[in-house]
């Protein structure tokens, strides 16, 4: 449908199923990419926090059933990697954390994680919201890291180099940016994980990373969310710079995000952009790199 990376790789979508060859792997990989589970489950440790996850908790009562379903359907499957992209849980409640860890574990298929803007959000707290990851990312969400760098790390699969960023809070950090740039500069062909998609020309707000209308007058939710208004002038130098070398690479990336609930689909300079549809209901998309 769509080619990409000096005319030689080629991309096609039939249902959930994403298709991707001509990326010279050394064997054909196969990905489950799971995002936006919403698990909310709590225990007598997340009464001190009530009051902060009282909201968030009764938005998908069935996730947790969901999250088994799709699981078992990975491990009948055989698929040979899961790719989790953010919004795993409402909030870091200590019960959810310890249930999706196991509930991945039990697959015996290696897995991977990346944090989306309510893993880390217990609502009405107050800080900024690199502060508030930073310290409920230390306190809650290390074991779903597996010993990686939250902010950003990368595993390399049958040569394809596997990026996984948090964009939770819509934004890149400095040490996030050189280590794009470094992985960049290799030339494999990656696969960047990112809980927020990117903004691609045409699309609305909620492709909230590098969106130039990113400010505070067009923050829909952070009283509802109980959050830290957007800033006044919008994104860092740092984010529309990595915004701008990510549509100008050589070897454009093939990008994998939540947040929307919606699957959706981009093209952008050669990028390629998917968007998971939300597990919380049962959905998730299926990747095949050859
Ligand atoms: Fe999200």
């Amino acid at each position: 449908m769509t080619s990409f990376h000096s005319g030689e790789c080629s991309f096609s979508l039939t249902g959930n199923l994403a298709s991707f060859s001509g990326f010279g792997l050394s064997r054909p990989l196969r990905v489950m990419a799971i995002g936006d589970t919403h698990i909310s489950l709590d225990d007598e440790r997340g009464v001190p926090f009530r009051e902060n996850s009282r909201r968030m908790a009764g938005f998908s009562p069935d996730a947790a059933t969901w999250f088994l379903k799709t699981l078992e359907k990975a491990g009948k499957e055989k698929y040979d990697l899961i790719l989790i992209a953010g919004d795993l849980v409402s909030f870091p409640s200590e019960a959810g954390i310890e249930f999706a860890v196991r509930a991945l574990n039990d697959t015996g298929i290696p897995w991977l994680y990346t944090a989306g803007n309510h893993d880390w959000h217990y609502e009405g707290l107050p800080g900024t919201e690199t502060a508030l990851r930073e310290e409920w990312t230390r306190r809650r969400l290390l074991p779903l890291y597996q010993g990686h760098e939250p902010l950003a790390y990368s595993v390399s699969r049958n040569g394809l180099e596997i990026l996984m960023i948090d964009n939770s809070t819509n934004e890149i950090l400095p040490e996030q940016l050189a280590f794009f740039r470094e992985k960049a500069a290799s030339g494999a062909s990656l696969l960047l994980v990112m809980h927020v998609p990117v903004y691609v020309p045409g699309r609305d707000i909620f492709f909230s990373c590098g969106n130039p209308d990113w400010r505070a007058e067009n923050d829909p939710y952070w009283q509802i969310e109980r959050r830290p208004r957007w800033p006044e002038n919008g994104h860092s130098e740092t984010t529309m710079t990595f915004w701008r070398e990510l549509f100008s690479l050589k070897r454009p990336p093939v990008i994998l995000a939540g947040h929307t609930h919606q699957f959706s689909l981009d093209s952008f300079r050669g990028v390629i952009q998917l968007v998971t549809p939300r597990n919380s209901a049962g959905e998730y998309l299926e990747l095949r790199f050859s």
